[in-house]
């Protein structure tokens, strides 16, 4: 199964990426998942969405190959990074690229609440007629004191977390069967 990862946070040591690669890596065998670089993307303007720049086009074209998104949010100010509301805007317009795709959302943030507002927005944007997105349901991923939680080479170390993901990952590929 392919699933892309999208990130919402572009910055190098970002938590959420250490945790896209870390679901990369440890669910290798049973998923291909490839992390998709935001910071390319140009800021979403209706006037150049019908001609739209090469790295949009790159963008979506994995978007629409992939069997599934993975989406890996950090939260900022109580809602979803600008950066992923611009993907986001891209991936809503022109060619419909989420229309009917399957998504899981995972997050991280250092407080305690794991970016559970991000999600609950990101959730709802998924299903927006924009997108019309099926999510995953149950199977929250809210991962607070995330810097607690990963040590300084990038590995998840906390047990707890990494048998709660073991889980959901497993609930995500029974599921997945109603869609490959
Ligand atoms: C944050 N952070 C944050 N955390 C949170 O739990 N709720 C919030 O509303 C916000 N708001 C917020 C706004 C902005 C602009 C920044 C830069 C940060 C903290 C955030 O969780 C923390 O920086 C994470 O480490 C960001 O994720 P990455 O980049 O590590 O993936």
């Amino acid at each position: 199964m392919k699933v892309v990862a999208i990130v919402g946070s572009i910055r190098k040591n970002s938590y959420n990426l250490q945790l896209a690669k870390y679901v990369q890596k440890r669910y290798a065998n049973q998923l291909e998942v490839e992390i998709l670089d935001l910071a390319p993307l140009p800021m979403y303007n209706q006037d150049i969405e019908m001609d739209a720049p090469q790295e949009v086009l790159d963008f979506k074209a994995k978007v629409k190959e992939a069997d599934a998104v993975l989406w890996v949010t950090p939260e900022y100010n109580a809602t979803i990074p600008g950066v992923l509301g611009n993907a986001i805007d891209w991936l809503s317009r022109v060619e419909k690229v989420m229309n009917g795709k399957p998504s899981i959302i995972m997050g991280s943030s250092m407080g305690n609440l794991g970016s559970v507002k991000a999600q609950m927005h990101l959730r709802d944007i998924l299903f927006a007629v924009g997108l019309n997105s099926p999510v995953l349901g149950g199977n929250e991923v809210y991962i607070g004191a995330v810097h607690e939680k990963f040590d300084a080479d990038g590995n998840l170390t906390d047990e707890a977390t990494i048998a709660f993901i073991d889980g959901v990952i497993a609930n995500f590929q029974e599921w997945m069967k109603q869609y490959v």
